[in-house]
């Protein structure tokens, strides 16, 4: 039998009752599963950026199977077909790795809620707290695209990077034939500097990648310009 250590007993029983805090205090920092950003107004709409839960496992699934043509090109390949990679199954791997990537500090997975309904993911990859860098990635529901509302997502977003995280570059490697998001990239106020040879397997293929890159500094620069009214 083990023998009775009070100092362990009430180390757990400290844990236990101290669970609210750290609970809001890990949600506080992006790392936790009720980390939400938001809501902002974009004309006619109200978009909030929210931590990934169980339940998106659904709509997620949908909207990937059916706008696959226009994701699937400028996606990472896999050996799996789509709709292998798209289960319920793996939703919860997905959902597993990004809490697990969000609690130690590596990674920040969003979903794009648009009118309360999952429209898409805005993800903060590659985050290195000393270098004050982090790589950026996102992906919308077609129904709602030409509507700003990845712009909206990505003011967000960016505001709290620059603003809370203090991060000072963020870079978004966008494939060359990757027209729509070229153009997006430009949008949200980063800048091309360059084409990355053979960078990444995209879509089956190895492809070059245009890197993008916003610094904090551009980002005053914009941000002073003013955005969309918060909802709040
Ligand atoms: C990349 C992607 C997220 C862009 O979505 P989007 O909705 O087109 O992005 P934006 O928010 O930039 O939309 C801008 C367009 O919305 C329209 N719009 C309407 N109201 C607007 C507003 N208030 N503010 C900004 N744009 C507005 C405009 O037509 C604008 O286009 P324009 O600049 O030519 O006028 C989307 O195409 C996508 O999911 N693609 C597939 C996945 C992918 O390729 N991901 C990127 C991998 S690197």
């Amino acid at each position: 039998m083990k023998p009775y250590r009070p100092l362990v007993v009430l180390g757990a029983v400290c844990k236990f009752y101290s669970r609210p805090i750290r609970h809001w205090a890990e949600s506080h920092g992006g790392r936790g599963p009720n980390f939400r950003l938001g809501p902002l107004t974009p004309p006619g709409h109200r978009l909030i950026l929210r931590s990934p839960r169980l339940s998106d496992a659904s709509a997620w699934r949908f909207l990937r199977l059916r706008d696959q043509q226009s994701i699937e090109p400028f996606w990472v390949s896999s050996t799996r077909p789509w709709a292998e990679r798209h289960t319920v199954d793996a939703w919860v791997d997905d959902l597993l790795y990004m809490r697990r990537e969000a609690r130690a500090g590596r990674a920040l997975s969003l979903v794009i809620e648009v009118d309360g309904r999952f429209a898409g993911q805005l993800n903060l990859d590659h985050i290195d707290r000393c270098a004050k860098n982090a790589e950026m990635g996102i992906w919308l529901d077609s129904e709602c695209r030409n509507l700003g509302m990845a712009t909206t997502a990505c003011n967000l977003l960016l505001d709290y990077v620059f603003g809370t995280l203090g991060l000072r570059r963020v870079t978004a490697p966008v494939c060359v034939d990757n027209r729509l998001a070229a153009h997006s990239a430009k949008q949200f106020g980063f800048r091309r500097e360059g084409t990355m040879v053979s960078y990444l397997d995209v879509g089956g293929q190895r492809k070059d990648h245009d890197l993008w890159a916003i610094t904090s500094e551009m980002w005053a620069v914009r941000s002073g310009g003013g955005s969309f009214p918060s909802g709040q």
